[in-house]
């Protein structure tokens, strides 16, 4: 079974990462993992972080003269920061050195600090709030990239882009996804967002926000394109991918909302609205498709029972405004429980593209661990050769 596990504190020495279940001889290159976690550094809106780390993936192991082993992938990501926070991080006991006012006492609203703190009996909140950080998502950037290729060499390519901050909206979203110029427009975008007005009207609230020392969310959207029909079952409840895919989804830092297709919109509809109609395409001059069933509308994102219908898989997640708030909430020291104004650690003012590009990563793990269990082999070849053999049977369907 493909699935990956994450190591590491958000100041401490760095990040690590162990994928396991990648098929042997899929070429991987560091760079294409330091690409996608140079794209979730990007974003207007975001805090001093990401000027002193650039994220570059080094990996330690499951890959040799670039290509995959079939031996657990590992990854290791070292905190730029490290050195700054040394003395404070250090795994060496000799807690009496640290001084009684380092410690964090005072937990921020929106935060896992405070349940963190409660849950483990830790007195110093550092211990939670290094670890609930969403530092932690540049790990599962550089998995899900690797996922990511391994879709691709299966003609899947995986999508995304920033439809709306703090209420202001992109227009037609949907309606230039299926050109690249529209996808290289959003690359571009300092907010991954295709829409030029609605990103000027996004950079506004967000350096009004800034300026209030407040934050915004907003909403973003990943696609997958060329995906087969099949993947994901309807036959028990935990195979569904729509659900394995939304819990992928939520369990990105911030996220509090997921939809697939129409969404939260389709519980407000007629079914007549709702449902997309099927059609079939005959041969054309003796040339079939693979997939000849299709639908002229996609209201229902590519997922049909929790199976992948051949259509495109759309699915948007809701962040919500980053906790840490310049002008803090109130809360309560821990030790004294007097009120006090919650801490101030260094802080974005919006994260939502960062998110968006996570949420590409959580997308192609969970994706690429459907697509192995359907044609799940040791090797690229063997994944092929049942990859191509379900097709020919598809064609014929
Ligand atoms: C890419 C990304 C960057 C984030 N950056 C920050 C940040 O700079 N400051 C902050 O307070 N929260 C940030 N968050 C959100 C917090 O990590 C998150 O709200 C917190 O861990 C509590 O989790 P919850 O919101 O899911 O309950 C970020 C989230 C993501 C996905």
């Amino acid at each position: 079974m493909l699935r990956f596990l994450t190591a590491g504190e958000s100041h401490g020495k760095g990040l690590l990462v162990i994928l396991e279940g990648i098929p042997a001889d899929l070429p991987l290159a560091e760079e294409e993992l330091n690409l996608d976690l140079a794209r979730r550094q990007r974003g207007y809106g975001r805090g001093g972080r990401m000027k002193i780390e650039s994220d570059r993936a080094e990996i330690f192991s499951g890959v040799r003269r670039g290509k995959t082993l079939g031996s657990p992938v590992g990854i290791l990501i070292r905190n730029r920061d490290w050195e700054n926070w040394k003395e404070l991080m250090k795994v060496e006991n000799n807690i009496s050195a640290l001084p009684a006012a380092q410690a964090l006492k005072v937990p921020r609203p929106g935060h896992a600090d405070l349940a963190g703190g409660i849950k483990f009996g830790h007195r110093d909140l550092r211990n939670v709030l290094e670890r609930a950080s969403a530092r932690e998502t540049a790990a599962r950037t550089a998995a899900g990239a690797v996922c990511r290729r391994l879709l691709a060499e299966f003609g899947t390519v995986i999508r995304s882009q920033v439809i709306e901050i703090g209420g202001v909206k992109v227009k037609g979203e949907g309606s230039k996804v299926k050109e690249n110029d529209y996808w290289e427009k959003v690359e571009k975008s300092e907010l991954r967002c295709g829409d030029l007005g609605a990103e000027k009207r996004m950079k506004k609230l967000i350096d009004q926000a800034r300026s209030k020392g407040d934050t915004v969310g907003g909403v973003f959207e990943v696609r997958a394109f060329g995906l087969p029909p099949g993947l994901g079952s309807y036959c028990q409840w935990d195979l569904r991918l729509d659900g394995r895919l939304a819990g992928a989804m939520m369990s990105i830092p911030a996220i509090k909302g997921v939809e697939i297709g129409m969404g939260f919109l389709a519980g407000r509809k007629p079914g007549s609205q709702v449902h997309d109609e099927i059609f079939y395409k005959s041969a054309v001059g003796g040339q079939r498709s693979a997939v000849n069933f299709y639908r002229k509308t996609n209201r229902a994102g590519g997922l049909e029972g929790g199976v992948t219908n051949g259509e495109e898989l759309v699915i948007r997640a809701a962040m919500k405004p980053i906790s840490t708030l310049l002008k803090p909430k109130n809360s309560v020291q821990i030790d004294t429980k007097e009120a006090v104004p919650a801490t101030v650690e260094r802080s974005d003012v919006c994260a939502v593209p960062a998110a968006a590009v996570v949420g590409e990563g959580m997308t192609a793990l969970e994706l690429a661990r459907a697509f192995l269990e359907k044609f799940g082999g040791d090797s690229i070849r063997e994944v092929r050769r049942n990859f191509l053999s379900y097709l020919r049977e598809v064609e014929a369907y």
